[in-house]
């Protein structure tokens, strides 16, 4: 079945069945593989987009409940004023080790600080509580989004 998405400012026709979920339309069909696949069952939060601002996780979201929203990916989060302040910020306090959730991460911070420029701590373990890290990050995560949130 066909389908138009915007992705990232750019409209894209895709051909998939309609239970698709949209995580396999970004890396499968568009090849935008920075979006990762961790769990597949919205526990992990490796897969999270932005759709119309609001952080989602695209591997339970069927490509047909998109329809005209904007969905916004890990490959143009820098260019949002959010998104920018978050990667330097992650870059400052060199938050990554194996980077597997890091797309994830800084696609829920970036949606966190959209919303909310000036966060509470219990605001930030709110926004990043379903994003996952194996490698446990999440003391330099959270210092990276309240530097992020500083610079604002
Ligand atoms: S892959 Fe979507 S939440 Fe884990
Ligand atoms: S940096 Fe390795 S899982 Fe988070």
């Amino acid at each position: 079945m066909a389908f138009t998405i915007k992705v990232n400012g750019q409209t894209h026709a895709v051909d998939v069945d309609s239970d698709t979920p949209l995580l396999w339309v970004l890396r499968d069909v568009l090849g935008m593989t920075g979006t990762k696949f961790g769990c597949g069952m919205a526990l992990c939060g490796a897969c999270t987009v932005h759709l119309d601002g609001v952080a989602i996780r695209s591997c339970i979201t069927p490509v047909e409940s998109v329809g005209d929203s904007g969905i916004m990916t890990i490959e143009a989060i820098g260019a949002t004023p959010a998104g920018a302040k978050i990667q330097k910020a992650w870059l400052d306090r060199e938050v990554v080790q194996c980077g597997y959730c890091q797309s994830g991460q800084i696609m829920s911070a970036s949606a966190l600080l959209a919303s909310n420029p000036h966060p509470t701590d219990s605001d930030i373990d709110a926004a990043m509580s379903g994003n996952i890290c194996r490698c446990g990050t999440y003391v330099r995560i959270r210092e990276a989004i309240k530097q992020a949130a500083q610079s604002i």
